[in-house]
């Protein structure tokens, strides 16, 4: 995005973010956002609606162009790669509102993640049977792993368009996982979720974590956040206002604030 971006500070972080921004005309959607996350943890991005996280993310994952700043990940400068360069290169993200292929079968939308990630040359190649179309079976072989992983294994067969909110949340995260990224990117995970699947997601979030999987995790709900997410940090109107762990960061005014409005 940047011509000739500066070298990354020598820090052990997974993903550095330096001043970030990303406007819509006069509207600072993400504005000036530095943070970095270290590998192995579960970062937690929280903030009211509109706050800019969702964009954060697109920015991050080469979704949307950064209007300035640079991101690296595991050292190497990603910020205004496509989509493909950046799952690539290791960082996978899931959707605020998931939406599988309805009609293509549970199985089938885990397989073709890493493809839909990639991007149209490559949906060609699939459908013409080339490169991608013979790693076919490896691709199923792992998509079933992953399906038996987050408990879907049973719908495999079924279409998609039959899921349940947190089970759409389930396939989203047996989607990414496919690729064995470095760092996923989870927007809003518990969202439209009943409470036992959450449960389930939380542990698989967990487990997942346990076996070196880094997350950065957007989330509304507190109880997910306080028992997955540290560090956590907080974007307001754009702008990242603080960051620590789960209780230090709840109970802070200025967050509380953030969230009525009345900052
Ligand atoms: N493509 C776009 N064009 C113009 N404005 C946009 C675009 N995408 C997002 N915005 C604006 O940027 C701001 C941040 O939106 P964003 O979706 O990132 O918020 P969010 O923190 O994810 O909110 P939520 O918690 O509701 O998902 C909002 O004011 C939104 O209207
Ligand atoms: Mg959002």
């Amino acid at each position: 995005m940047l011509e000739n971006p500066p070298a990354p500070p020598p820090q052990n972080s997974l993903l550095q973010v330096e001043k970030l921004s990303r406007h819509f005309g006069g509207h600072r959607a993400v504005h000036e956002v530095s943070f970095t996350l270290a590998a192995g943890a579960i970062g937690g991005l929280i903030g009211p609606n509109g706050a800019g996280k969702t964009t954060l993310f697109n920015c991050l994952a080469g979704f949307m162009q950064p209007t300035s700043g640079q991101v690296w990940l595991d050292g190497a400068p990603i910020g205004g790669a496509s989509p493909a360069q950046v799952f690539a290169s290791g960082l996978a993200r899931t959707f605020q509102i998931p939406r599988p292929f309805p009609e293509m079968t549970v199985l089938e939308n885990v397989m073709i993640a890493p493809l839909n990630q990639i991007g149209e040359r490559f949906w060609a190649n699939w459908l013409r049977g080339g490169a991608v179309r013979r790693q076919e079976h490896q691709t199923r072989d792992a998509a079933r792993r992953w399906l038996a992983f987050v408990g879907l294994s049973e719908l495999e067969h079924k279409p998609a368009r039959i899921l349940s909110g947190g089970q759409r949340k389930l396939l989203e995260l047996a989607r990414v996982m496919v690729a064995e990224p470095k760092l996923v990117l989870l927007d809003e995970p518990g969202a439209g979720v009943n409470p036992a699947l959450l449960d389930l997601i939380v542990d698989k979030i967990a487990a997942l974590n346990a076996q070196g999987t880094t997350f950065l995790i957007i989330e509304h709900n507190m109880d997910l956040v306080a028992s997955l997410c540290r560090p956590v940090m907080v974007m307001a109107q754009g702008e990242l206002l603080l960051s620590g762990d789960a209780e230090t960061v709840l109970s802070d005014p200025r967050v509380v604030d953030a969230y009525l409005g009345t900052a």
